[in-house]
């Protein structure tokens, strides 16, 4: 089952500003009312195109939510302490973002009738028995940012059960691509980072752990199924089923910059799980998602960007065939 885009609709996406969230504006905005809700902690106001309304206010500030949320159709909740590490130093403070504003997020829904598409996570899962992991695998988070998305994730399902709410849990894997920046951004864009400064790429670990990565511009298409499936009520896991090694990784981005940087290894990150890929055959079925961008063309792509952007600054998703954007 295939589903239409998501036309003439009034829409708010929080934490719009970030990473994930501007991409999914930029794919919203030619074709819908777009609002953004964003406190700026970590968005970044040039990401976001003219034609949308901001407002400048935080996902805990139920006056701000509401204000948002007013007459929407369709909400994108974006808006989180993604930064894992400091989930484990101040639990509470996360707990408050990630898990207590997206349950104060899906009450203003209800009171709006608006359905609501939820940034979950492949933290969900913690340390897999099985690969590739479906979205009946064990639930055993390692981190407190694992446990508030769960615990989101639950009560996106539970406002369908309980009160017919249209809701859509995305369980998002390794997402990368381009405006991925700052310290907890993310392996690629440290990786790119390091090696276009000729810095040492720093492996953690022996390389060996894997992961898969999926590119934004796959993440927004997720989205935009998600706001008009049918299937609601459930959680997809959005990944594109292959796995890659960090060492691979660090290769692979070494070789697409053509640096000379060393690989050097440091000490495992505490509590790294070791491989991750996501089964994505339900997410096929239900949304008709299959990721599109491989690995190595979509870190090509990324080189290409940021090199454009050091002569100009307009940055898209950086795909260069148009069928490989959002579609
Ligand atoms: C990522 C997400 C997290 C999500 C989870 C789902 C980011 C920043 N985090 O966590 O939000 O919930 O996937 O599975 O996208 N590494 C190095 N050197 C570095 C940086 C990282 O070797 O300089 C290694 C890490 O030790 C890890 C791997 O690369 O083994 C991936 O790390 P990272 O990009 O931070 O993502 P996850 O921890 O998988």
């Amino acid at each position: 089952m295939d589903s239409p885009p998501i036309r003439d609709e009034t829409v708010l996406v929080t934490g719009g500003a970030g990473f994930i969230g501007s991409h999914l504006v930029d794919a919203l905005v030619p074709h819908n009312e777009v609002r953004v809700l964003d406190s700026f902690t970590t968005g970044d106001r040039t990401h976001l195109p003219d034609d949308v309304t901001v407002i400048d206010g935080d996902v805990r500030d139920p006056i701000a939510l509401q204000q948002s949320a007013r007459g929407v159709d369709v909400i994108f909740h974006h808006a989180a302490v993604v930064s894992v590490s400091r989930s484990v130093d101040e639990p509470r403070q996360s707990n408050r973002t990630n898990l207590e504003a997206s349950l104060l997020l899906l009450e203003q829904a209800r009171q709006e009738d608006a359905r609501v598409v939820v940034a979950s996570s492949a933290a969900v899962y913690g340390h897999p028995e099985e690969l590739p992991l479906t979205e009946t695998a064990p639930t055993n988070p390692t981190t407190p940012y694992g446990v508030q998305k769960l615990a989101t994730d639950q009560y996106t399902r539970l406002y369908e059960d309980l009160y017919g709410l249209p809701t859509v849990a995305l369980r998002y894997f390794n997402v990368y691509g381009p405006r991925q920046q700052g310290p907890y951004s993310g392996v690629i864009s440290t990786f790119l980072e390091q090696a276009r400064a000729g810095d040492p790429i720093t492996i953690e670990g022996d390389g060996q752990q894997s992961r898969d990565f999926v590119h934004v511009s796959d993440v927004v298409r997720a989205n935009m199924r998600a706001a008009t499936t049918d299937a609601v009520g459930e959680a997809y896991n959005i990944g594109t089923g292959q796995r890659t090694s960090i060492l691979t990784l660090a290769e692979t981005i070494r070789s697409a910059t053509g640096s000379s940087s060393p690989i050097v290894h440091r000490e495992p990150r505490a509590g790294d799980i070791r491989h991750s890929s996501a089964d994505t055959s339900k997410a096929t079925r239900d949304l008709g998602f299959t990721a599109r961008v491989g690995l190595e063309s979509g870190v090509r792509s990324l080189v290409g960007d940021r090199r454009e952007r050091s002569t100009d600054e307009t940055a898209g998703a950086g795909l260069e065939e148009p069928e490989e954007r959002f579609g």
